[in-house]
């Protein structure tokens, strides 16, 4: 018996020699994940470095939030949770016993994802509309404050302004990079006379690290492994040169480390391989998020897919013809190696003959089963391995003995078998400085309802 979902095949008998070829570029020995800790380190450093900032891969952008929630915020505040192909609406009740939540979710139609900045904007407040008819009976509330999730690069001019950088995981809505994505909301908002003021903007990096806060006065990073990867943390002021607001005490702010990034200055090219140059190539942010591109959940699949299609091309997989399903890019969801990995072994593969048959192979081969559970236990491995060398980085920058870490993402959350590996790899990987996960449901939506409380307790204090 394997010891780990992810070993199978282990002397990898009976796997066609083209496939190991392929396998043996996927592997990331120790070194060379020591080698990306120490490398994330300098790349953090040239982000927080005004002569280096601006052709820094890792941004490492201030969020303005300056201070981490107590437990002791109140009152009602919603949420609006935007970074992946669906969005949520969260109202949050913070009273003395704690935070309850209710949420929607929507999804985002692809016509929406590559539209206009209006159809964009105007469709999200639609839902807000239809969210606040369901849940906020009219005359409940005068205008709420509104807590905005932005899980994309953006440069941050306050708490509630933010200019999109470069949109990320396949968003290619058009006239918004280089806007003010806060103002866009509010317009569409306004325009429809929804009674909602948006407070304050943060990533879900920072949001995660805010809900960890709320909870556990323990918890020193954000993380979010699903359809991209990326942390926060909070950081000395006297680090940040990049920083432009004031220097009062706290003389602290929280980063968006932007660690998808990690590797556009092409300083991770020794783990890149031709799977990865081919992937990058069917992406629309060519040469952008080289890492995220090898571990996160928008990519996966794909990566999976162009091995399954390079290895058929070879003539070792489906005796050398692609079933048709196969050949659409981006049709391997990265949901399938999840529940491959979870649920195939050595001696059956049932997953992977059933997700092969829905993809058009009537009657895939027990030797087509075997190879596709292969490469998605091959890929997951290599994904967990970076992801570990990822946060094992941030870990030794933050030296502490034991760190906790609030985390949310599909990656982390439903796919057990890179979740179990990414953490087992980390501890070893950094023996002396510990981290303790927490997932933390809804931590990007709850993060900024409670970050619009501790601003509207702030207004009040300086009242
Ligand atoms: C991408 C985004 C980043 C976000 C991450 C996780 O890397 O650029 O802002 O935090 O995905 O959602």
């Amino acid at each position: 018996m394997a010891s780990h979902q992810l070993d199978v095949y282990q002397n990898e008998k009976g796997l066609p020699k083209e496939a190991l070829a392929i396998f043996e570029t996927l592997e990331v020995s120790e070194e060379q994940q020591r080698d990306i800790m120490r490398i994330l380190n300098e790349s953090m450093n040239k982000g927080l470095c005004p002569e280096t900032h601006d052709e820094a891969a890792v941004k490492m952008l201030p969020s303005y939030v300056r201070s981490l929630p107590n437990g002791t915020e109140k009152g009602t505040y919603m949420s609006l949770d935007m970074g992946g192909s669906n969005f949520r609406v969260l109202l949050a009740e913070l009273t003395d016993k704690g935070l309850k939540v209710q949420v929607d979710r929507y999804h985002l139609p692809e016509e929406i994802l590559s539209g206009t900045a209006d159809m964009f904007f105007g469709y999200i407040a639609d839902n807000i509309e239809l969210f606040m008819k369901n849940h906020c009976p009219d005359g409940t509330f005068d205008e709420l404050p509104l807590g905005f999730t932005f899980s994309f690069p953006s440069d941050q001019h306050s708490l509630n302004s933010a200019d999109l950088n470069l949109w990320t995981k396949g968003f290619a809505v058009k006239g918004v990079v280089g806007k003010d994505v806060v103002r866009l909301l509010q317009d569409a908002l306004d325009k429809k006379n929804i009674k909602v003021r948006t407070v304050a903007i943060i990533n879900d990096t920072v949001a995660a690290l805010i809900a960890g806060a709320y909870y556990n006065n323990n918890c020193h990073i954000g993380l979010i492994i699903g359809t991209g990867i990326n942390a926060a943390y909070m950081e000395q002021l006297s680090n940040v040169g990049t920083w432009k607001g004031d220097h009062n005490e706290p003389r602290q702010v929280v980063i968006n480390i932007e660690m998808g990034g990690f590797g556009d200055d092409g300083v991770i090219e020794f783990v890149r391989t031709e799977i990865d140059y081919d992937l990058d190539s069917r992406t629309v942010n060519k040469g952008n998020q080289l890492v995220e591109k090898m571990i996160s959940g928008k990519y996966l699949g794909e990566v999976a897919r162009i091995i399954l299609v390079k290895l058929t091309r070879l003539g070792v997989a489906f005796g050398g013809k692609l079933p048709k399903g196969l050949e659409e890019d981006w049709i391997f969801a990265t949901s399938f190696i999840s529940e491959i990995v979870g649920g195939d072994t050595e001696d059956k593969q049932p997953n992977s003959r059933r997700i092969l048959q829905s993809l058009g192979a009537d009657d895939p081969s027990p030797a087509d089963c075997r190879l596709l559970h292969a490469i998605c236990a091959r890929v997951t491995q290599r994904s967990a391995m970076l992801a570990a060398s990822l946060v094992g980085g941030l870990l030794y920058r933050l030296k502490k003995p034991l760190t906790g870490i609030a985390v949310e993402g599909s990656m982390y959350k439903g796919f057990p078998a890179f979740r179990e590996r990414m953490t087992e790899k980390i501890a070893e990987l950094s023996p002396d400085y510990k981290a303790e996960f927490t997932l933390v449901e809804d931590g990007p939506g709850k993060g900024s309802a409670v970050l619009a409380a501790v601003v509207a307790r702030m207004d009040l204090d300086n009242q």
